[in-house]
């Protein structure tokens, strides 16, 4: 047999045994996600969550990296270069809080990321945690914020000394594409209700065009119901009965408040997922709660709300078993009480959650 007849029957042999050997399957399964650990107890809550995805041996790879603002040769602020290619090679990231330092000079990391990568879409799921003491135990939302412009557009300037001006950016192609984020999240999720937050009755302009952008894209999903309503009336509404609400979408600066807002109905940053998705289907997961740097280092540190945006991650990569497993043994723990961190309400080292968590994962086998 000539060198290329053998070579290729091996070739199509060992193709065969692959496609059949779990062994061989599983490593062509494992897939490379982007960790940035970040700052304080970021470190911490992300060793919790690798320790649990193995516990879980749920198919990923990380690929560590820290992010610490660096200047371009022009003295355009960037992440680092190495950080920018793990992230356009492996399109899904897991990100711990990151340190803002106030007049530091460079922009927050956080803002940094979602330019970078456009992450136009911030998705948090809210949802009571049963054996969690809070005022409210039905509670299960979801607020779609726009991220890329809006309040946070960086436009600001000083008109004379002493009279500053911020420019809030409203575009007809981002509203669109957060409205119809939130339509086509709704349907794959089974969500009944989009609700538009907004204040069009004083920014007749930017709220209105982002409203109308927002009912024009509703005509296209007559199976989910639209409504729209003012972001005071939500506030006020919210803290009465968040019962009432589904899925929430919003301008940028009115979703940052009303979905800390939410966190705080299900028991605070400390227990709430999110992700930021892009185009070309970049996604960075990433707890929102900060660096907690008073606890730093002290295994305090709850990583609940870390671990909760991984499984985000997990179903967002189609990984439904991981996820399910992760999440109900997460809930699991919390639900018992007898091993929880401080800010749960216990008196347990972050370690001591993290390993109740594993076994509780390794039972579900
Ligand atoms: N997403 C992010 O990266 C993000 C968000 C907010 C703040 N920050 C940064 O974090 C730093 C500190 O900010 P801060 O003090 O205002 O808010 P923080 O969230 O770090 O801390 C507020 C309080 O909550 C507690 N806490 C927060 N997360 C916790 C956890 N997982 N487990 C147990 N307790 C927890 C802290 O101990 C502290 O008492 C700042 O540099 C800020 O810029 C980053």
């Amino acid at each position: 047999m000539a060198a290329g007849g053998w070579r290729s029957t091996v070739s199509r042999l060992l193709g065969a045994v692959k496609s059949q050997d779990p062994i061989f399957r599983r490593i062509s399964d494992i897939r490379t996600v982007t960790l940035i650990p970040g700052d304080g107890i970021g470190p911490e809550i992300s060793n919790a969550v690798m320790k649990i995805f193995a516990a879980a041996d749920a198919p990923i790879r990380w690929e560590e990296k820290n992010i610490t603002a660096a200047q371009g040769p022009s003295g355009k602020w960037e992440i680092p270069a190495d950080a920018k290619v793990s992230m356009d090679t492996n399109k899904i990231g897991l990100k711990g809080p990151l340190m803002t330092p106030i007049a530091a000079g460079h922009p927050s990391m956080n803002l940094l990321l979602r330019k970078t990568f456009d992450l136009y879409a911030n998705l948090r799921p809210c949802v009571s945690i049963e054996g969690f003491q809070t005022p409210y135990t039905d509670v299960n939302l979801v607020t779609i914020r726009e991220n890329t412009e809006g309040e946070y557009s960086g436009i600001e300037h000083m008109i004379v000394d002493g009279v500053v001006q911020s420019i809030k950016l409203i575009t007809e192609t981002a509203s669109k594409r957060i409205a119809e984020f939130a339509f086509e999240y709704s349907r794959i999720n089974k969500r009944s209700t989009v609700t538009a937050v907004h204040k069009a009755n004083i920014m007749r302009m930017s709220d209105g065009l982002f409203l109308r952008k927002c009912r024009e894209v509703a005509e296209n999903y007559k199976d989910i119901k639209f409504t729209e309503v003012y972001l005071d009336t939500v506030c006020l509404n919210m803290v009465q009965d968040p019962s009432q609400f589904d899925v929430l979408v919003m301008p940028n600066l009115y979703g940052d408040i009303l979905s800390d807002l939410c966190a705080g109905l299900i028991g605070g940053l400390g227990v709430t997922p999110s992700g930021n998705i892009g185009a070309n289907g970049v996604a960075i997961f990433e707890s929102v709660h900060g660096t907690a740097p008073d606890i730093a280092g002290k295994d305090m540190a709850n990583p609940t709300a870390l671990l909760l945006s991984a499984v985000m991650m997990l179903r967002h990569m189609g990984l439904f078993d991981h996820a399910r497993k992760i999440e109900s043994a997460c809930f699991e723990t919390i639900k018992n009480q007898q091993v929880l961190t401080k800010d749960l309400g216990g008196n347990s080292k972050c370690s001591e959650f993290t390993q109740e968590i594993c076994n509780r994962v390794r039972d579900k086998d």
